[in-house]
């Protein structure tokens, strides 16, 4: 099964795709965290990645489209969740096309909806396990008292640079401008299901699964 999670930055995606990895053994395909480990390399291809990150604009589609197909050809054949992919309509027809060349389909596409103002708070409060990428929030999901990372036991823990309010505006812009509009492309495919994303993080999970049962 192949599922596309959708929507804003600090929708909840990277967390569902997590929980979808520990519960089904899905495998998360994260173009932010193909990306941010590229700009760990110090390249020239790495240092612009991360110029275009830090701003909050989107990345080129072919470098985006590139890294999928490599992680797609070395899954060969176990279902994917996308997370934080396609974000264009290029990306959306070129995964589509990656998908029946391994005679495969996006079996349902998840619109997580949360209103902007929720946002700000969930983007400014995460931090992320710098050993498996875990991800807490100071309020919803706060790093365990005696400092070690529930899943790894790992205790350094990161906040992402494009975390600020100005790159997220710029983000949000982005995803108004250049994703959303997949919603729509979706929606007429007839794959698209549109969750309520501001619940607790365990409902939200109820929500996807429910998705996930409904024939495809
Ligand atoms: P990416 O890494 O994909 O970031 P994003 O889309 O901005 O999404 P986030 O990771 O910020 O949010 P999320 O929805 O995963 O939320 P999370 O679960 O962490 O992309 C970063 C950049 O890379 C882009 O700006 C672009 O430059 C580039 N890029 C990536 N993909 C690209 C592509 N395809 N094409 C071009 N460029 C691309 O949750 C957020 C916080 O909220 C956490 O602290 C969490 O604990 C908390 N939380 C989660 N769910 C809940 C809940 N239900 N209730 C309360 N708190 C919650
Ligand atoms: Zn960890």
């Amino acid at each position: 099964m192949n599922i596309i999670l959708l929507g804003p930055p600090g929708a909840g995606k990277g967390t569902q795709a997590r929980r979808l990895v520990e519960e089904r053994g899905m495998v998360q395909l994260s173009t932010g965290d193909m990306l941010r480990a590229a700009r760990t390399s110090g390249t020239e291809m790495g240092n612009k990645v991360a110029e275009v990150m830090d701003q909050g604009h989107l990345v080129t589609d072919e470098i985006v489209i590139g890294l999928i197909r490599e992680h797609l050809s070395a899954l060969k054949g176990a279902g994917a969740i996308f997370d934080g992919f396609p974000r264009t309509l290029a990306q959306a027809d070129a995964l589509e096309a990656l998908l029946e060349d391994m005679g495969q389909r996006i079996d349902h596409v998840i619109e997580m909806r949360v209103e902007d103002e929720v946002l700000v708070g969930r983007i400014t409060g995460r931090a992320t396990c710098a050993q498996c990428g875990d991800v807490y929030h100071d309020v919803t999901r706060p790093i365990p008292t005696d400092g070690h990372c529930t899943t790894c036991g790992g205790t350094e823990f990161k906040r992402r640079a494009d975390d600020n309010a100005e790159s997220l505006r710029t983000r949000l812009l982005t995803y108004y401008k250049q994703t959303s509009p997949l919603v729509g492309y979706y929606h007429v495919k007839g794959t698209l299901r549109s969750i309520d994303a501001l619940a607790e993080i365990g409902t939200v999970g109820d929500e996807i699964a429910a998705v996930l049962k409904e024939p495809e």
